[in-house]
């Protein structure tokens, strides 16, 4: 373990996407030194970018909220989800060993192939369905082999009120359109991004504090699962309690009903029990952090005062 008045420069990786926007608004430590970099100065599929990087900023931790995350468009683009997912994180692994830093960096549920009938542990055996599944696990593999404190973090269903995600896309549909049909056999756990955001200062808070801390891969998701279109009917009632339009009727649909280039896991209900053993963390309820984020969507008007 670390002292931590030795340990308190942060780099991360990513501040416009879901999570790492989510991050820079976080609440670190007082001793925490976070500085956030983009892809414009260190871009994942450029290894050598990556390394130099690193190197001259000398952080103590670095967290990885960037990824090529375009499910559907890594069919058809392979070698740049590969090169992002996989030889970017392996790059940011070597250059974490050679500074002595830590790791975090987030992976997916995709690495499975949702054939197991229960939630999914971390020991489960991954089988990814898709070329964005198979490159996330590929830069698992890559960072285990080459750093020993790493902690990977599998997330799922992530949503928050900035970026492209399910949450906002209901509300458009269901602004434009009466009658939507949603996947009804695809199951998972609702994360928020925000929640992702609390776990990653909450393990770099118990590391560089020096507290109880574990280095390997956790799974780290909204607590509680549904589906696709369990999510959606959840979306709905919170939108029309907050008084937007909702669609009539939403359907329950098969996967083979809304055809995807990708492949997606009918089940990718992953099990948070080790996160919680080993750093205390448990995420809230999915309906709630949904809700949340439907405030921040959709602020209310305020009491006008006397
Ligand atoms: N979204 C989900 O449902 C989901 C589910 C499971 C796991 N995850 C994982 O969670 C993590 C964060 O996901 P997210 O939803 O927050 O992602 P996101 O909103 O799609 O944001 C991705 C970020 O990565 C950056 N990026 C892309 N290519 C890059 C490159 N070559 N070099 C440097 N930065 C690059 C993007 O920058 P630009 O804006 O410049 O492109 C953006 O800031 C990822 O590891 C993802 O695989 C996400």
């Amino acid at each position: 373990m670390q002292d931590f008045a030795m340990s308190n420069s942060i780099l991360v990786i990513g501040r416009i996407g879901q999570i790492g926007f989510e991050l820079a608004r976080g609440s670190w430590p007082a001793w925490a030194t976070v500085d956030f970099v983009e892809r414009d100065e260190l871009d994942l599929a450029r290894p050598d970018t990556v390394g130099r990087y690193v190197a001259d900023m000398r952080p103590d931790f670095v967290v990885n909220a960037a990824a090529y995350t375009a499910v559907d468009q890594a069919e058809s683009e392979p070698d740049m989800a590969f090169a992002v997912n996989r030889d970017g994180p392996a790059a940011l692994a070597d250059a974490c060993r050679d500074i002595g830093a830590a790791l975090v960096h987030f992976s997916t549920d995709y690495v499975f192939d949702g054939s197991k009938p229960g939630p999914y542990t971390e020991d489960d055996p991954i089988n990814p369905l898709s070329v964005y599944g198979a490159s996330k696990a590929a830069g698992d593999a890559a960072i285990a082999e080459r750093l020993d404190r790493h902690v990977i973090l599998r997330t799922s269903w992530v949503y928050s009120a900035i970026g492209r995600n399910f949450v906002k896309t209901m509300l458009r549909l269901g602004a434009e359109r009466d009658k939507l049909g949603i996947v009804a056999d695809q199951h998972g756990c609702p994360s928020a991004a925000a929640d992702n955001a609390q776990a990653v200062i909450d393990i770099v808070a118990a590391i560089g504090e020096g507290r109880p801390h574990e280095f390997g891969t956790f799974n780290c998701c909204g607590t509680g699962a549904t589906t696709w279109h369990g999510f959606a009917r959840a979306i709905f009632d919170g939108a029309a309690l907050r008084g937007l339009p909702i669609p009539q009727t939403v359907d329950q649909i098969a996967t083979e009903a809304y055809p995807t280039p990708a492949a997606r896991p009918r089940n990718s209900v992953l099990d948070c029990g080790k996160l919680a053993r080993a750093y205390g963390i448990v995420a809230p309820a999915w309906r709630a952090s949904l809700g949340r984020c439907l405030d921040e969507l959709v602020p209310q008007p305020q009491p006008v005062a006397d």
